[in-house]
């Protein structure tokens, strides 16, 4: 075992600040990996805060983050798909049991037995596991994944949350060309899912509160954006979508959403508000509409995702701050201030 540098939340109001965790030393399959960039989701700070009490309390001191991205250092004895210096990655998952139905279908983000980067019971050591907002982290080779050397890396770092969660249910729902498809909230899922809506061929339409993001919006690769608090302009989009990304993080009307959808069309959603949403039965009644949500990615779909993104040459539009300015981009992703997300220097950890 060994310490690692890290910032940690001591409980639900206090600020992140520097702490160490123990790490430990790689096991036969594990790669340990110096962490070079971090992604802040607003899944860090929900959980930070313990917003998810409810399903997923949150353990206390936390230590978030899994958007991570680095080099590996050791590795274990029979790990065959790294070796030290190579580029590897790793998201929300670092374990599942293998065993059951999800796992060998490789759906791990499904597996009863899965275990999340953070906040979840470590199998290894006792305790919680500690996330990316650290200058290391060990996982088992089979959750670790290979980063395209065409990525610019603070970029690639919300890949491995905002891109996944983005692009599995884009696919699953065969958001294609001729595909007419939403994505409500231009935040760090949003954007993502915008880049990667345009890129498969759909025609993309951004639903945001913040009239100043309309130009980034056609920028990152929306058809057509919407200002979702003008009520006209939701209109004109009346019964005409396939399909819905819902990433919005805080409570909303959906039902205002699914008026747009037409005959057989689906809303899924991808944010997790702190408190339930409200839904009419007439809303899905009328035109047999559906609302599904979506959690993460499985390992091999995270690496098809990568390896996509490396050959559309997408990567997040990241802010890349020092861990220092942690708290401080906190307060500005609960503003939807954000372009598009937050990307943690790990390097600045070493001042510590
Ligand atoms: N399903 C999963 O597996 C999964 C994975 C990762 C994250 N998540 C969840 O997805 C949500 C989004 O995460 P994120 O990191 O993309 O967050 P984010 O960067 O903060 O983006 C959220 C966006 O939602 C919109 N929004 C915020 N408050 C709103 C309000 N009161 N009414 C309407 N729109 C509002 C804003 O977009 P505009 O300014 O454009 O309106 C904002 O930029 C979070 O709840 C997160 O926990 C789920
Ligand atoms: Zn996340
Ligand atoms: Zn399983």
């Amino acid at each position: 075992m060994y310490q690692a540098k890290a910032y940690s939340a001591r409980s639900a109001t206090s600020p992140l600040a520097s702490t160490t965790v123990t790490r430990r030393d790689p096991t036969e399959h594990d790669v340990q990996i110096e962490i070079l960039f971090c992604g802040i989701c607003h899944s860090d700070l929900h959980q930070v805060r313990d917003e998810w009490k409810s399903v997923m309390p949150t353990v206390y001191p936390c230590v978030p983050g899994h958007e991570i991205v680095g080099r590996v250092g050791k590795v274990g004895s029979a790990v065959t798909k790294f070796k030290p210096g190579d580029l590897a990655a790793v998201g929300c998952l670092v374990d599942s049991d293998h065993t059951c139905p999800e796992c060998q279908a490789g759906l791990e983000q499904f597996c009863p037995n899965l275990t999340l980067t953070y906040n979840f019971p470590d199998k290894h050591l006792g305790g919680v596991t500690y996330g990316g907002y650290s200058e290391s982290v060990v996982v088992d080779e089979r959750f670790a994944l290979r980063v395209p050397s065409n990525l610019d890396l603070a970029g690639a770092a919300p890949l491995l949350c905002a891109g996944i969660t983005t692009y599995s249910p884009l696919r699953h729902w065969g958001v294609a060309k001729g595909k007419k498809a939403g994505v409500v909230g231009l935040g760090g899922l949003g954007h993502m899912g915008v880049k990667i809506a345009h890129a498969l061929g759909a025609h993309v339409v951004v639903f945001t509160t913040s009239p100043g993001k309309k130009e980034d919006a056609l920028r990152l690769g929306a058809d057509e954006v919407v200002v979702s608090r003008i009520a006209g302009e939701m209109k004109k989009h009346a019964r005409s979508f396939d399909f819905i990304l819902d990433a919005v993080s805080a409570d909303h009307d959906i039902g205002a959403y699914m008026e747009l959808l037409r005959r057989d069309g689906n809303i899924v959603l991808v944010g997790a508000p702190e408190k339930p949403l409200s839904v009419s039965a007439f809303d899905l009644i009328v035109g047999r509409r559906s609302i599904s949500g979506s959690p993460i990615g499985g390992i091999p779909e995270t690496q098809e995702m990568l390896d996509f993104c490396g050959a559309h040459d997408i990567t997040a539009d990241v802010e890349v701050i020092p861990i220092q300015k942690v708290n401080e981009a906190y307060d500005r992703l609960l503003k939807s201030d954000v372009k598009y997300r937050f990307s943690i220097d790990m390097a600045s950890l070493k001042s510590e």
